[in-house]
């Protein structure tokens, strides 16, 4: 083997841990098919009367439209990443990402349609998604979805799963909380290398960054829409205490990745 073709090899050494991703979410790989429609009820059904079981309705709208709207960003975000990505194993990779964020939002377009069609938007989500879209840097970029977003959001999928037992709403929301998984561990295996030799300059934008997002992302979490806000009030506290449970962790990965986060502010 010539000089040159072993320096290749060794560069590409780097990445096999986003190649391994990319195997792992062809594996994984699931069709809006295979949801089983029409065999459970789509949301938990309610009960008592008509007006109650109509707000209750309402509510699952409301959940399933916040989803909606994340992952229909989440197309524009993962087609950024894949337009942006230099590294052939990070573009095959972003290559399937793409699929599932669009996947995501066939399977909730359909299941939002059973439910009187689309509702009231969340404002933080729009925020959240304009800071990724208008980052500067691919770094910043797989930083603010991959590394932060996709892994905080996996808890609020078990969560919703919990209280939708034996519903569609719950077999989407843990086929989403696998991929989801699969988006952070890619994000993280790509960041490190990305990361490798990176100035201080570049590593405090991906700072400053995350004192953008965190308390976008909290409001996000917390945030109710008209149906929810009775049920918001009760779970307040609760949702506070995850929450910030969520961001330190989130705290603890950016430190995994060599950063220096002693700058970073968890909102509350
Ligand atoms: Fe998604
Ligand atoms: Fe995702």
């Amino acid at each position: 083997m010539s000089a040159e073709a072993v320096v290749e090899e060794e560069d590409r050494a780097a990445y096999a841990g986003v190649l391994r991703f990319y195997e792992l979410a062809k594996h994984q790989e699931w069709a809006v098919r295979d949801v089983a429609w029409g065999e459970k009820p789509p949301v938990p059904e309610g009960k008592g009367s008509p007006e109650r079981q109509a707000r209750r309705r309402d509510v699952w709208r409301s959940v399933v439209m916040q989803q909606l709207q994340a992952d229909v960003l989440a197309c524009e975000m993962a087609a950024q990443l894949l337009n942006a990505a230099p590294d052939p194993e990070a573009r095959l990779y972003y290559s399937t990402m793409v699929q599932d964020e669009s996947r995501h939002t066939e399977a909730w377009l359909k299941l939002i349609g059973g439910l009187g069609g689309e509702g009231e938007r969340d404002p933080h989500l729009d925020k959240l998604g304009h800071l990724f879209l208008e980052a500067d840097t691919l770094e910043e970029k797989v930083f603010l979805m991959q590394v932060f977003f996709e892994r905080l959001i996996i808890p609020r999928f078990r969560l919703i799963a919990r209280s939708s037992r034996g519903t569609v709403l719950e077999e989407l929301c843990n086929r989403l909380a696998v991929d989801d998984g699969i988006h952070h561990g890619a994000g993280m295996a790509y960041e490190r290398v990305l990361l490798t030799d990176a100035s201080k300059k570049t590593k405090d934008t991906l700072i400053d960054a995350a004192n953008r997002m965190l308390p976008e992302f909290a409001a996000h979490a917390l945030w109710r829409p008209k149906a929810r806000e009775m049920i918001g009030q009760l779970m307040e506290a609760r949702d506070r205490e995850r929450l910030k449970q969520e961001l330190d962790h989130g705290v603890r990965l950016a430190k995994s990745l060599g950063l220096d986060v002693s700058e970073v502010k968890i909102p509350f």
